[in-house]
């Protein structure tokens, strides 16, 4: 196999075209009305892993002020150009920042914390979970709550598609052509809770010929949550929320 490059590096296909894709996962439907529900009306919010801005500006566009924080250039680039277009009082309510959510300490609190689409699977279970969680605790005013979004486990667990030559995604990309998204390698650890998958992005022109393509590879992490959050004071607050039967929203209370 070719060489794959990390998912949301600079130039990969996977941050180009995060948009197109999740404008086309209805596994995701419904996510920024369940995340809006946990807030205050008109609070803070601190979204973790916040990419191209896919909830911030909607959670923007609801009243709450948010800062999204991503370890990735090529995503935030995306979120700034965007922010450049909005409606001036709304783009003020949105503050991007470049960071890492195992390591952040931005000596502010906020009314919510969120962690959207599988953000906190992106890094090793163990000390980089516990960190994050010490991250939305640090940020949190007491009585406040927490969400995480995580796959659920059996998904994780899933072997890759029968016929790996067979696209599982084909949409129309902003070019004018087409994007196709094929999954051509896919693996579980059990040992170590790990999904292991490359993702092959392939961009076509109008006529059908290749313009561009690029092998990534995505890993996702898995385990209880519960305990790690437990550990940094923040416990369940409700049962987990089910969101497109790939995954759940966690939600924990700050002490
Ligand atoms: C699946 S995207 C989610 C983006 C957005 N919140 C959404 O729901 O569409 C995951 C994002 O997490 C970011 N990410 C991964 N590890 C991170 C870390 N340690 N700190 C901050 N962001 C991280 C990635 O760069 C990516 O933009």
């Amino acid at each position: 196999m070719a060489t794959t490059h990390p998912y949301y590096a600079e130039k990969g296909l996977s941050a180009a075209f995060y948009d197109t894709v999740t404008a086309a996962d209805a596994r995701l439907e419904g996510d920024l009305e369940i995340y809006a529900s946990l807030c205050p009306p008109g609070g803070a919010i601190l979204e973790l892993g916040a990419g191209t801005g896919r909830l911030t500006f909607g959670l923007a566009e609801r009243g709450f002020s948010v800062t999204g924080v991503d370890i990735a250039p090529a995503m935030l680039a995306q979120a700034s150009a965007k922010r450049a277009e909005l409606d001036p009082a709304i783009a003020r309510r949105v503050e991007l920042k470049r960071g890492d959510m195992t390591a952040l300490d931005l000596k502010q609190t906020f009314d919510l914390v969120i962690c959207p689409y599988f953000t906190l699977a992106h890094v090793p279970r163990g000390a980089a979970w516990k960190n994050t969680f010490a991250t939305a605790s640090r940020h949190l005013k007491p009585g406040r709550l927490a969400a995480f979004h995580l796959p659920r486990l059996e998904i994780m667990r899933m072997p890759g598609p029968a016929d790996p030559s067979q696209p599982v995604l084909d949409q129309p990309a902003p070019s004018g052509g087409r994007l196709l998204l094929y999954v051509r390698e896919r693996s579980f650890r059990e040992d170590v809770g790990r999904m292991d998958q490359v993702m092959e992005y392939v961009e076509l022109d109008g006529r059908g010929a290749v313009l561009r393509r690029s092998l990534e590879r995505q890993i996702f992490y898995y385990t209880d949550p519960a305990p790690l959050a437990a550990g940094e004071h923040l416990a369940p607050e409700r049962d987990p929320i089910p969101l497109g039967d790939v995954g759940d929203i966690h939600v924990f209370l700050k002490a």
